[in-house]
This record gives C-alpha cells, sequence and structure tokens, in this order.
C-alpha cells in the first residue's frame, strides 16, 4: 500500500516539476522574443488575464509588498490594475523607460505611456486591434460591439452608428439643456442647494439623456412628473441599468443560476436588476419590431432603432443576444464617461472659482441674454468649444481620463515608432497596453504648473493640484510660441483614434458643452465650508475656504475609486447658488 501512494506521489511530483519546466521554458522564450522588439523587458510571474491573481492578490499583495523592490519592479505595482490611474506614470519612472514589456509564462505584455506609441497603436488598426479572448465578460448577453474583431466587428459597428448624426446631436443638446435645468431646480427646492456626492447626480443625468438618444424615453427628477411604472416591473429603468451597473464584478463573479437564490440582499439585489434590464431592453426592442415597417421609413431614428433593425433589414443581421448586447454596451459606454466627466468638471469649478468665472464671461459674451431656447448647436456649440468651455474639457477628460488604459493586441507583425523616432518591430499576439493615465502624467509629454513640493506632497501629489486648460488653448491657436510639450498634445484624444475610435465623441462634446453651458450661464457652484471648518479658523473665512479646498483636492486622489470608470463616490459637499444679474 505504501508502495503504491509513494509511487502516486513520486508520479505527481514529476508531473508538477515537468509543469514548472515547461513554464519556465516558455517564459524564457517569451522574453528573448520581448528583447527583440529593442523595447526594456522585464520577468513578471503575472498576466493581466491571471485569473488566480485577481482572486489571491488581496492576501498576496501584503507578503508581496515585503520584497525586495529590485525583484517586484516594475510588474508588482502595475499588476494591480484596478489602481492605474492612481498609480499615473510611476511604474514607468520605476521601469526608467515611457514603454517597457513585461514577460510572463502566459504571453508578453507592452505597456506604454508615450504618446507616439499609444497613436500608433491606435491607428495600426485592424492589425492592431481589441483582444477579444479577454473582454468576453461584456457578454453579458452576447456579443457586443466591444468584444468582436474583424467582420463581426464591421457589422456591429454599423448597427451602433447609424443612429448617430445631425438628428441624435440636436436631441442630447436639447435635452441636455432641459434635464440641467430641471435638475438645478430640483437641488434648489429638494436638497437646499447643496449636492453632497456630485458624481451620483451627473451619473444620473448622463443616463436621462442617453435615454432621450436611445429610446426617445424623457425620465424627469421630480417624482410628481415622473411616469408610473410600467406594468409587469418592479422597478423603473433608471433605477435598474444604474445599479445593473454598479454590480456588474458581483453578476461576472456569482454565476447567474445562483445569484437569485442566495439569500442575500446584495445578490437578491444584483439579480432583480439584471432581470429587469433584461427586461426593459426586450420590451424595446419588441416597440421598435411591431412597428417596423413606419421605423424603417423614419429619417430621424433613435440609436436604438439603428440597432434593432439591423438585426432584421441589413445584409449581416444581428443576432438577438447582440442587438441586447449592443444597447446595454453603448448606453454603459456612453454615461458612464460622460458622467463622469461632468462630475469632475463640476467639483473642479467649484474648487477652482477663477476658472469658473472666466468661463462664466464667456458664457455671457457668447449667448448673451437670449433664451435657453435660442442657443443653437450650429452657431453657439462650435465657438463654445473651441474656447475656454472646451478646454476645460479638454483638460479634465486629459487629468481624469475615463479609460484609464485600453487593452489592444497585435494580430500581425507591427513596426511602432517612439517619440525619438525609435522603430520598433512587435511580434504578432503581443498584448500591448495604452496607459492613458501614465500617458497623461507622463512629465516628458506633460508641463506640469509648478506647485511647490511641500503643498504637493501634503495633497498626495493630487492630479486635482494641475488643472490648466490653457494649455489647450494654445493649441487651438496654433499658436508658434507655445512649447513642444503642449503641441505634442494635438495628437493626444481622450476618445482614441483610428478605426475603434469613440463613436459618442460627438454626443459627449455637444453633451458636456450644453450641461455647462445651461448650469454656469445661471449658477455658480461653491465649495460648502462647514462650521466645523470654521471654528478651527477662528472665524478666518478665507483660510477656511482655503483648507475646504485643499481637503477636496486631496480627496481628488485618496478617495478616488475605480469601477468601470473612475470617480470619487465620497461626500465633497458643493452648493449651487443662483447668479445675480440673471
Ligand atoms: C467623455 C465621454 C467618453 C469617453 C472619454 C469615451 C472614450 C472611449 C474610448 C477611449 C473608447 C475606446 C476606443 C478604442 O478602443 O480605440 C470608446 C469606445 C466606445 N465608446 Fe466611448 N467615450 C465617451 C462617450 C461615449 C458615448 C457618449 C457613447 C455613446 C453614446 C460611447 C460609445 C462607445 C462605444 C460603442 C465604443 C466601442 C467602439 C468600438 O469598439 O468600435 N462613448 N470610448
Amino acid at each position: 500500500m505504501a508502495g503504491i501512494s509513494s509511487t502516486i506521489l513520486a508520479g505527481l511530483g514529476c508531473l508538477v516539476a515537468l509543469g514548472l519546466s515547461l513554464q519556465v521554458s516558455k517564459w524564457r522564450r517569451n522574453y528573448r522574443i520581448a528583447l527583440s522588439t529593442g523595447f526594456p523587458v522585464f520577468y513578471s510571474p503575472i498576466h493581466i488575464s491571471s485569473v488566480w491573481w485577481m482572486m489571491l492578490y488581496p492576501v498576496l499583495m501584503p507578503i508581496l509588498k515585503l520584497l525586495p523592490q529590485s525583484w517586484t519592479s516594475p510588474w508588482l505595482q502595475i499588476a494591480q490594475v484596478w489602481k492605474i490611474w492612481k498609480l499615473g506614470y510611476e511604474p514607468f519612472q520605476e521601469a526608467g523607460a515611457d514603454t517597457f514589456i513585461l514577460a510572463t509564462p502566459s504571453g508578453n505584455m507592452l505597456w506604454s505611456s508615450d504618446n507616439a506609441i499609444v497613436r500608433d497603436l491606435f491607428t495600426q488598426h485592424p492589425y492592431v486591434d481589441a483582444p477579444v479572448e479577454f473582454l468576453k465578460f461584456w457578454n453579458v448577453w452576447g456579443p457586443t460591439i466591444a468584444s468582436v474583431q474583424g467582420n463581426e466587428w464591421k457589422a456591429h459597428r454599423r448597427a451602433v452608428t447609424a443612429g448617430f448624426g445631425p438628428a441624435m446631436n440636436r436631441t442630447v443638446w436639447e435635452e441636455t439643456q432641459h434635464q440641467t435645468e430641471t435638475l438645478a431646480a430640483h437641488w434648489i427646492e429638494n436638497d437646499n442647494a447643496v449636492i453632497p456626492v456630485i458624481r451620483y447626480w451627473t451619473s444620473r443625468l448622463a443616463l436621462h439623456i442617453i435615454c432621450s438618444g436611445f429610446f426617445g424615453l424623457r425620465i424627469e427628477w421630480d417624482n410628481r412628473t415622473a411616469a408610473p411604472l410600467p406594468p409587469g416591473h418592479q422597478i423603473a429603468l433608471d433605477a435598474a441599468l444604474p445599479k445593473f451597473i454598479e454590480r456588474l464584478s458581483v453578476f461576472f463573479m456569482v454565476p447567474q443560476g445562483l445569484l437569485g437564490r442566495l439569500p442575500w440582499k446584495k445578490f437578491r439585489d444584483t439579480h432583480l436588476s439584471f432581470t429587469e434590464t433584461t427586461k426593459y431592453l426586450e420590451e424595446f426592442r419588441a416597440q421598435v419590431l411591431n412597428n417596423i415597417e413606419a421605423v424603417t421609413a423614419k429619417t430621424n431614428k433613435t440609436i436604438l432603432e439603428s440597432i434593432v433593425l439591423s438585426g432584421v433589414t441589413s445584409k449581416d443581421p444581428l443576432p438577438k443576444e447582440s442587438v441586447l448586447g449592443d444597447i446595454f454596451f453603448t448606453l454603459l459606454a456612453g454615461h458612464e464617461t460622460t458622467g463622469g466627466t461632468l462630475g469632475f468638471t463640476y467639483l473642479l469649478m467649484a474648487i477652482y472659482p477663477e476658472c469658473q468665472k472666466r468661463m462664466q464671461a464667456e458664457l455671457d459674451d457668447q449667448l448673451g441674454r437670449r433664451p435657453v431656447n435660442q442657443w443653437t448647436l450650429e452657431k453657439d456649440y462650435p465657438v463654445l468649444r473651441q474656447g475656454y468651455v472646451g478646454a476645460i474639457q479638454k483638460e479634465i477628460l486629459y487629468v481624469f481620463n475615463p479609460a484609464s488604459f485600453i487593452m489592444r493586441k497585435a494580430l500581425a507583425p507591427v513596426t511602432l515608432v517612439d517619440s525619438h523616432g525609435g522603430s520598433h518591430h512587435i511580434p504578432e499576439n503581443t498584448l500591448t497596453l495604452i496607459n492613458n493615465a501614465g500617458a497623461a502624467r507622463n512629465p516628458n509629454n506633460w508641463d506640469r504648473p509648478k506647485v511647490p513640493a511641500e503643498r504637493s506632497d501634503t495633497l498626495s501629489d493630487s492630479p486635482a493640484l494641475n488643472v490648466n486648460p490653457d494649455r489647450w488653448l494654445e493649441e487651438v491657436d496654433g499658436d508658434d510660441n507655445s512649447s513642444s510639450k503642449n503641441r505634442d498634445l494635438a495628437t493626444w484624444t481622450a476618445f482614441g483614434a483610428g478605426g475603434r475610435a469613440c463613436p459618442g465623441k460627438e454626443f459627449a462634446n455637444i453633451q458636456l458643452t450644453s450641461a455647462m453651458a445651461t448650469l454656469f450661464k445661471f449658477y455658480s457652484l461653491e465649495l460648502v465650508v462647514e462650521e466645523k471648518t470654521r471654528d478651527e479658523c477662528s472665524g478666518d473665512e478665507k483660510l477656511a475656504w482655503e483648507k475646504t479646498r485643499d481637503k477636496a483636492i486631496k480627496m481628488m486622489y485618496d478617495d478616488m475609486e475605480a469601477n468601470i470608470t473612475i470617480g470619487v463616490y465620497k461626500d465633497i459637499p458643493i452648493r449651487i447658488v443662483k447668479r445675480t444679474w440673471s
């Protein structure tokens, strides 16, 4: 008996040793391949797709942090993908290079914060494309635009983009005005004009606007005017969808069959938000299918109508699961990003009142005393976008980019040219990661405003200290005196570039401009100074305000959370105040 056990153990030991030696030889081979690119290469035991790492990191991190830095640099920092925005340029500083490769047993990963490489990776589509094998988690119902390549992606892309155009732009411009005006009134009437967590509201604002563009549906802030719950539903769409998005990680981790049966509220809520969202999407789809002739004849279709029609009338029809998937993905991509950006904008305008005043002066010049319904997309929008209003948006999208990193994969051998003009041949199947957070804080791309070191340290070196909209005006003017670093910004885009660039860019820019104009033309936003802070400052109003501002700046780093995009969900109260002249 003992003889058999020791034979089994010896056999298992041999298998483990064989498995390990295979892994090590793959690891070495990947390292050699990576060296041929000419970029610095580091061994890393962790691949971004490692399921074991995502499950065990809370236990492993405290142990790994005890190891000498020379063993863990730079892979350990960047393995914490949920912290990419917070880390910014740090992993590249640690690696001593703007682009480096991590060689792992499961494949190589090229990380870059170099503007020129980032641009190359975007524009070499379709040779460099989304790594669909790592994006399957988006397939809640079926394949979506974000999780397919090649001809399949083209069919999804045609379906999603058919609804964007002048009619949609007008809807976005006008609905944003309505939603912003009624939200401001809601804050004043119901919340004593104080907004504790602005991000909560701006996410909902963006959801209301996208629901109008998608479904032709108007959602109101005021319960008295809100539409009654549709028959057969337990919760409204504007409650189900945000809840489902908030709980996506729970949804991905727990098998669907179990979700509704587990006794805990968190799981039951996730299940309810998923089933309700599914029901709403199916009903919207059915409404279009029931009116197919009338919808086909419409010249100005909603985004939903375009996606549903492509599932029946086009030559590459999308299956029902993909129709639901594309509707959901586009709703998600469209409202989390824009809502988050608007939240940062409103907060930063309260933190930097001088920027707010300058923007309001520009709004007064352009819009004068015309009523809101006379502001036009044709005349006012382009002027505001090219002026200070647009510069603020670009700056906030740069510093607080909602897409901290974007995954790509070389589907064929490609050549990338770095900022110094060096060529690098990248082998097929290399996973390439565009680190937007690192690129935006790369000192080689970015001039930082001069903040005394002590102040910067005290405020966690928060990126909210480095807000400088003017750099974008230098670009727009084509000013030859602008620094070469600022000229590099001309190639930067928060929306990606090339074939897979964001199809919602115009939608987002119009929404941000309309929301900023409608709010700041009639109101100002101020930080709320607490009584406690006033007492601490012995009634010195200026000092108390500065303390409140610094606390907010610090929170915009310390309390930044990354879910699908980044955001601060803790209280930084701001007050809405009517401008006196209007
Ligand atoms: C501030 C707002 C937004 C930002 C910063 C943003 C950014 C991005 C980025 C970086 C990508 C990936 C591009 C790439 O892989 O090359 C993307 C893709 C996408 N975005 Fe946006 N986006 C925003 C708003 C919107 C809006 C309003 C919509 C729709 C209404 C939208 C729909 C999409 C879709 C469908 C894709 C996938 C495109 C594809 O894979 O072909 N986005 N977005």
